[in-house]
């Protein structure tokens, strides 16, 4: 009986139906199991049409009959939830190029202290960056960026953002006063968020960077459904490695046919100041097994450091405040996963064949 490599070796005959391309190169062949008598081979064809996948499936049932003499069995993996991308349409924000949303399965976490500093961080490699801060129980932006509140202006029809550290910002923050309540009903949120995408003056962004409320579920769903997102960056903490909030991050941004770009570990390791030892407090790396878990990818990790928050408090965050330090450094590789990311979800689908 062959092995199960042989098997995968031979397979790299089949080519995907109408590509020069092999099947395994395109990851379709997912496992590869012996038995006594059968051997079974699971296909994974992601969005492959009907008829591509019957003819996989026969290609491969012969060559590993021909190879084995065994009996073969194939199970074909159910494809992942549609991706349906809407249409490009009148949710595109003229000037802008890419969206990408910051989201965590819980609140705390610091997914505003990362949208802040990756924004800048994204900045420090040239690029144009704005900040929407789509939290508007709890807007955080105008305090991490140093912007007075209640400071927003219009110019005709269209919605003044601040400029912060470099940055084009919005923030419901800045249209209120602190401690007046907010009470905002489903409808008022779209149509205020819808503003803040539509009639907001961005001018030209490489990237536009949301900053969404807690949590995965509808109301952060409706937002993530304001606009087309290139991707989405999942926040988690060592003592949050619930698998379960990063599959549902992920659910989430599948629901809006948005690519999950990957997970960042925040607060994830302690740096002792004075004699520079690193000590895992949680323990550390859940992140990084939690994203091979759900098969995503790790985006890495940021120290939990005082000077993190005192920099945000006093608005004036820690990538533009310590440009050169440990900190920056972190999230400037963040930053650098997350381009690469982007870069691969424009040549990572399948292709589809109708
Ligand atoms: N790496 C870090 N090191 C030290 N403190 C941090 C770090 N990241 C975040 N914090 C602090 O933790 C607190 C929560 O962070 P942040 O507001 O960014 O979280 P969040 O997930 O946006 O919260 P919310 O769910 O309320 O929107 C803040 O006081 C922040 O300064
Ligand atoms: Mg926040």
């Amino acid at each position: 009986m062959a092995t199960p490599q042989e098997i995968l070796e031979d397979l790299k005959s089949v080519n995907y139906p109408g590509y020069t391309r092999d099947i395994v190169s395109f990851g379709i062949v997912r496992d590869i199991e012996i038995g006594s008598d059968t051997v079974t081979v699971t296909l994974a064809p992601g969005g492959a049409s009907e008829q591509a996948v019957a003819e996989i499936r026969a290609n491969v049932e012969s060559r590993v009959q021909a190879l084995t003499g065994a009996k073969v069995e194939i199970t074909v993996d159910a494809p992942p939830p549609p991706r349906h991308r809407e249409p490009p349409r009148r949710n595109d924000i003229p000037g802008v190029k890419s969206i990408v949303a910051v989201a965590s399965g819980k609140g705390g976490v610091g997914k505003s202290t990362v949208a802040v500093n990756l924004a800048l961080a994204l900045q420090a490699k040239g690029k144009k960056v704005g900040l929407l801060d789509a939290d508007v129980y709890g807007p955080s932006v105008p305090l991490l960026l140093g912007i007075a509140e209640s400071t927003a202006g219009s110019d005709g029809d269209r919605i003044q953002p601040m400029k912060a550290h470099g940055l084009t910002a919005i923030s419901m923050g800045m249209f209120i006063h602190r401690g007046q309540p907010v009470i905002w009903r489903g409808p008022m949120i779209n149509k205020l968020l819808t503003q803040f995408f539509r009639e907001v003056d961005w001018g030209e962004l490489d990237y536009l960077i949301l900053d969404l409320p807690p949590g995965t579920g509808d109301a952060q769903l409706t937002i993530a459904q304001q606009a087309p997102l290139a991707g989405g960056v999942i926040v988690t903490t060592p003592q949050d490695v619930a698998l379960l909030d990063v599959q549902r991050g992920i659910e989430m941004f599948n629901q809006v046919g948005a690519p999950v770009l990957g997970v960042v570990e925040n607060m994830s390791f302690h740096v002792c100041p004075e004699c520079g030892n690193r000590s895992e407090i949680f323990g550390h790396g859940g992140g990084k097994s939690m994203a091979d878990k759900s098969e995503i990818a790790f985006l890495g990790d940021i120290p939990l450091a005082r000077t993190i928050r005192e920099t945000s408090d006093d608005g004036n965050p820690i990538v533009a405040s310590a440009p050169d330090g440990e900190h920056a450094k972190a999230f400037a590789q963040l930053a650098t996963r997350v381009e690469e990311e982007l870069g691969k979800q424009a040549h990572e689908e399948l292709p589809m064949i109708h």
